[in-house]
């Protein structure tokens, strides 16, 4: 049964959304928990909708045994309502959702690398954003958003915990 459902949010849906749901699919399969958590990601924008990933983000995944899939989706006010965690990439997609977000969904809207405690150490909460920059950012979005997915697994696991 699924028990947790995961969105992952970013401006596009093309780079580092994308990169994030495939990650953690991978970290969630691994952990044999595929039945349990459900992933998902969207963008704040509508101007990729319908497109798949941006070829320099699955070329970057791909070169780490990792296949980005889906098409570009914004993000609806029914996602705050359906999902659990509804995890930013940076701080503007997180306000944005914020303005979706009504009542207690607001509690659902975190900034991914809060799960990274070296990132919370530094302050440093935002991936990136690589769309205008070289081939190295989309090397760096997977390096940060890797080690954030660990640290949200680690989160979504002592969750059932408590809720056992
Ligand atoms: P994403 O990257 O938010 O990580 O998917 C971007 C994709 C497209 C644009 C900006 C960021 N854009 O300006 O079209």
């Amino acid at each position: 049964m699924v028990a947790m459902r995961v969105l992952f949010v970013c401006l596009g849906n093309i780079c580092r959304s994308p990169t994030a749901e495939a990650v953690m699919r991978r970290l969630v399969r691994d952990a044999g928990l595929e039945d349990e958590i459900a992933i998902d990601s969207a963008g704040t924008s509508s101007w990729h909708i319908g497109k798949a990933p941006d070829a320099r983000s699955t070329a970057a995944a791909r070169a780490r045994g990792i296949e980005l899939a889906g098409a570009a989706r914004q993000v609806t006010n029914a996602d705050l309502e359906d999902f659990d965690l509804v995890i930013a990439m940076d701080r503007q997609n997180a306000a944005e959702l914020l303005m979706l977000a009504r009542g207690e969904a607001r509690d659902k809207v975190w900034l991914l690398r809060q799960f990274d405690p070296e990132a919370v150490a530094t302050g440093d909460l935002d991936v990136p954003d690589p769309y205008y920059g070289g081939d190295g950012g989309f090397e760096h979005v997977l390096d940060v958003v890797e080690r954030a997915c660990r640290g949200l697994l680690e989160h979504i696991e002592d969750l059932r915990r408590v809720r056992q």
